[in-house]
């Protein structure tokens, strides 16, 4: 895996089209240390963009269409009438990314210009890595360059995140469109999810990030995921608040025997995640592991018995990732939930006894396969 091999995509692209790409886009997937489901709450995330991304080679055509083939899936191809309304397309439901970054870019008033695109990705689909928010990136800095047009970061980030919200039906809130569009090499990015600043910290050069994909396939993503953004904002508007950011974790506290036991906890979750992550961003500046490895271990907690977003499989995962690293490495799970990846951050010397514990314990005890992941963190979207 790691890098998509741009000649083999240019290649591929030349044979779909008959004629040369113009450019090659890149955007990445990310994984999230910590801060979850804390991002459409207006809080604190601190993720980094991963060495596995979506591409795109593309060139302009003279006309007003989209010719698009997807080569991880079946090499199929949509063409996409840029003066016509988008409308779903449940034979290719993958090209409903692009119908709906399309409207997005439309509704903003950006200029579009018909093209040949082929996309091609590693990112592991359906595991919680953002393949998705690496897509829509990756096409808003595609479709933005056939036309000639700027977008900066956060806005291409903002369209990604319209796109999914609006046309895809997922109310998914910032983080994997922004660490896409801004991640920075060897680094993660500590993100205010309510007025989109960034902090970047590096990552201390003697540690690493392991993605261990749990071998469990993410069910019923959107609609839990839906729901639990509901019962966030149904705390928040207890205290006369539009996001749970305006609300102290003092003031949850001195409600519990007002509000109903769910909204407290749901609260309660998203409140102290996002004092973690805030220790987290600092630990981690300063090279501290042992306060690195107990936020984490508190997050997984929390999204455990609070937020009720892990399994009981996954939570074997962490815990299993926790022993072999005996007090030198954190794990959690990672991403919207229901399934997917843990991420462990240990310093590299540790790796090795992760890795083995993963590949000696995890199938044996609960019949799934594990999938292990090595991760470096990398830079956000670029073109060729
Ligand atoms: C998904 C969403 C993000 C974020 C995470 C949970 O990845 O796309 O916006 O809410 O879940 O932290």
């Amino acid at each position: 895996m790691g890098e998509v091999n741009q000649q083999r995509l240019r290649e591929l692209f030349r044979n779909h089209f008959g004629h040369d790409a113009a450019s090659i886009v890149q955007a990445p997937g990310r994984v999230n240390l910590i801060g979850e489901h804390t991002d459409y709450n207006g809080g604190f995330v601190l993720p980094a963009a991963i060495n596995y991304s979506t591409c795109i080679a593309f060139s302009p055509t003279n006309n007003r269409e989209l010719h698009i083939v997807a080569e991880n899936f079946n090499a199929q191809k949509v063409v996409i009438d840029l003066d016509k309304p988008m409308q779903p397309d449940a034979d290719a439901p993958w090209s409903n990314y692009a119908r709906g970054v399309v409207q997005e870019l439309q509704k903003r008033r950006y200029r579009l210009a018909g093209g040949h695109l082929l996309i091609s990705g590693n990112v592991p689909a359906g595991a919680g890595l953002s393949s998705s928010a690496s897509l829509e990136v990756a096409l808003v800095r595609a479709l933005t360059e056939l036309s000639g047009e700027a977008i900066d970061p956060t806005n291409a980030a903002l369209v990604g995140q319209a796109a999914e919200n609006n046309f895809v039906g997922c109310n998914c809130g910032i983080m994997d469109q922004l660490i896409s569009a801004l991640g920075q090499e060897s680094s993660a990015l500590l993100i205010d999810c309510e007025d989109l600043s960034t902090r970047s910290i590096s990552i201390p050069e003697d540690w690493e990030i392991l993605i261990v994909h749990s071998g469990v396939k993410r069910g019923l993503v959107e609609s839990e995921y839906n729901q639990r953004r509901v019962q966030c904002e149904t705390a928040a508007h207890f205290f006369g608040q539009k996001e749970l950011r305006g609300v102290s974790l003092e003031q949850l506290l001195a409600a519990e025997d007002k509000l109903d036991p769910l909204s407290f906890r749901r609260a309660r979750h998203v409140l102290t995640e996002n004092e973690r992550t805030l220790t987290a961003a600092n630990a981690l500046s300063v090279g501290d592991m042992p306060t690195l490895i107990r936020v984490m271990a508190e997050s997984h907690e929390s999204m455990r018995d609070d937020f009720n977003i892990t399994t009981p499989v996954i939570d074997h995962l962490v815990e299993i990732l926790q022993q072999a690293g005996a007090g030198e490495a954190g794990a959690r799970m990672t991403g919207g939930g229901f399934g997917g990846c843990v991420v462990a951050v240990a310093p590299s010397k540790i790796i090795p006894q992760l890795v083995a514990a993963v590949e000696q314990r995890y199938e044996a005890d609960t019949g799934c396969v594990p999938r292990l992941i090595p991760a470096k963190a990398s830079r956000g979207a670029f073109a060729h």
